[in-house]
C-alpha cells in the first residue's frame, strides 16, 4: 500500500505531485474526492476498497503524499490533529504512563490531564530540552514521549536525537509533533523518533479551511497496530477533508518559503523594536538553542513569538491591526495573532504557565504570506503610541 521506494525527487517537486497518479479510470491529475461510503465488489471477493472507516481512495492518496515526503512505513490520517494523538494514546494499556514537553499545545496537556487520567494512563509533562529531567521520569511504565520542537509558544529547542536514544533506551516510543516544521524543515523519523504526529489543520493543509490530523509511522509493525486499531475506533477522515488537505499539500514547499521569509524579517524587526522586551524564534534564539535547531532542521519556520514590555497594550495591539487577524490557530496563508495566556494555553493551570513563561503580554504570531511591507506597516502602526 506504501510503496518504499520513494522517487528520488525534492520535497518541492513530491508536495506538487500530491495526489497524481490515483485516477486509474480517467487518468485526472487531480485526485477525484470518492464520496462513498461502500464499494461494489468486482465478484464473490471483497476488492482494493471495502468500506471507507477502513479505507478510502482519497484519503488512501492524501496519506500516500505525506508518507512520501516523510519517508515513513505508513501514514494516517484523522478528523484533527487532536484525534491523532488521542489515538496514539489510546493505543496503550491502563497503568502505561507518558512524558510530554512541558510547553506543549495547550489541548495535548488536556487530554493527558482531563481524559487519560480517568482510564488509567497517566503523564508528566517535563522539560525535554533537559535530558537528565527526561531520564529521571522515564519509567518501567513509560511507553510514549510526545515532544514538540519548537515548542509551542516559545519555540524553545529539545535534542530529537538524543531524545530518541534515550526513550529507546527505556524500551519507550518516541513521537514528535512536527506541526510547526512540517517535514519540509525537520524529518522526526530521520532523526530517529517512531512516530512523526501533525495537527494537518495547519501547515500541512495550509488555508484555515479544514481539520485534520496526521500520525506517520517509522516501521509498518506500528503502522499496522494504529490502522487496526483506527479501523476498530473510527477516527479516519473523511474524502472531501482530505481532498481539501491534498490540495493545501501541493503548495507546501513554496508556503514555507514564503512565511519563513517574512518571519525571518518580522523577527528581526520586532528584536529592535521598543515596545518589544523579548523575541522567540529560533534565529534568534541564544547560540546553543540555535545550533541544536540547525542540526536538526533545514530552517527556522514561521512561528514566532514576542513579550511587550508593557503586558496590558496585547488589548490595543490586538485591536488596532488590520492584516494580521486577532484569532487562534497558525499556519495558513493568513498571518494571525493569539495571546496565549488566556487563548491557546488557558487550559494549562495558571502557575505552571507562569512557570513556562506563558505571562500576560506574550504574543504568539503566525506569519502568512502576505507582503511583508503590509504585515510590518501593520505591525508598526498597531505597536505605535
Ligand atoms: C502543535 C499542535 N499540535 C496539535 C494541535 C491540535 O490540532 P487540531 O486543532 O487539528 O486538533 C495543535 C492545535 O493548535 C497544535 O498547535
Amino acid at each position: 500500500m506504501f510503496p518504499n521506494k520513494f522517487p528520488d525527487w525534492h520535497p518541492e517537486s513530491l508536495t506538487a505531485h500530491s495526489g497524481v497518479g490515483h485516477d486509474p479510470v480517467y487518468g485526472a491529475i487531480s485526485t477525484p474526492v470518492y464520496q462513498t461510503v461502500t464499494y461494489q465488489h468486482p465478484g464473490s471477493e471483497l476488492g482494493a476498497y471495502d468500506y471507507s472507516r477502513t479505507e478510502n481512495p482519497t484519503r488512501h492518496a492524501a496519506q500516500e503524499a505525506i508518507n512520501r515526503l516523510e519517508k515513513g512505513a505508513g501514514t494516517l490520517l484523522y478528523t484533527s490533529g487532536m484525534a491523532a494523538i488521542t489515538v496514539l494514546v489510546q493505543t496503550l494499556e491502563q497503568g502505561d504512563h507518558v512524558l510530554v514537553t512541558e510547553d506543549a499545545y495547550g489541548g495535548t496537556y488536556r487530554i493527558m490531564v482531563d481524559v487519560f487520567s480517568k482510564f488509567g494512563i497517566s503523564s508528566n509533562m517535563v522539560n525535554t530540552r533537559d535530558l537528565n529531567q527526561v531520564a529521571e521520569h522515564l519509567g518501567p511504565k513509560t511507553r510514549l514521549v510526545i515532544v514538540e520542537t519548537p515548542s509551542n509558544p516559545l519555540l524553545r529547542i529539545s535534542p530529537l536525537r538524543e531524545l530518541a536514544d534515550l526513550v529507546h533506551a527505556h524500551n519507550a516510543e518516541l513521537a514528535v509533533d512536527n506541526t510547526f516544521m512540517t517535514a519540509i524543515r525537520q524529518r522526526p523519523l530521520e532523526l530517529g523518533a517512531d512516530y512523526a504526529v501533525y495537527s494537518a489543520t495547519k501547515y500541512l493543509a495550509g488555508h484555515n479551511d479544514v481539520m485534520a490530523g496526521a500520525i506517520v509511522c517509522k516501521t509498518e509493525d506500528q503502522y499496522q497496530r494504529l490502522n487496526d486499531f483506527t479501523n476498530a475506533t473510527g477516527s479516519a477522515l473523511g474524502p472531501w477533508d482530505a481532498w481539501l488537505l491534498l490540495r493545501g499539500l501541493k503548495t507546501l514547499a513554496i508556503r514555507m518559503d514564503r512565511q519563513e521569509s517574512n518571519a525571518r524579517t518580522i523577527a528581526r524587526f520586532l528584536s529592535e523594536h521598543d515596545s518589544v522586551r523579548t523575541v522567540y524564534y529560533p534565529e534568534l534564539a541564544e547560540d546553543s538553542a540555535r545550533t541544536l535547531h540547525m542540526g536538526q532542521a533545514l530552517g527556522y519556520g514561521a512561528m514566532l513569538s514576542f513579550l511587550l514590555k508593557e503586558p496590558d497594550r496585547y488589548i490595543a495591539l490586538m485591536d488596532r491591526l488590520k492584516i494580521i487577524l486577532p484569532a487562534v490557530s497558525l499556519g495558513g496563508v493568513e498571518s494571525l495573532i493569539t495571546h496565549p495566556y488566556n487563548e491557546t494555553h488557558r487550559e494549562i493551570p495558571e502557575p505552571m504557565r507562569r512557570h513556562l513563561g506563558i505571562i500576560p503580554g506574550l504574543m504568539r504570531l503566525s506569519v502568512g504570506i502576505e507582503h511583508i511591507d503590509d504585515l510590518l506597516n501593520d505591525l508598526s502602526d498597531a505597536l505605535r503610541g
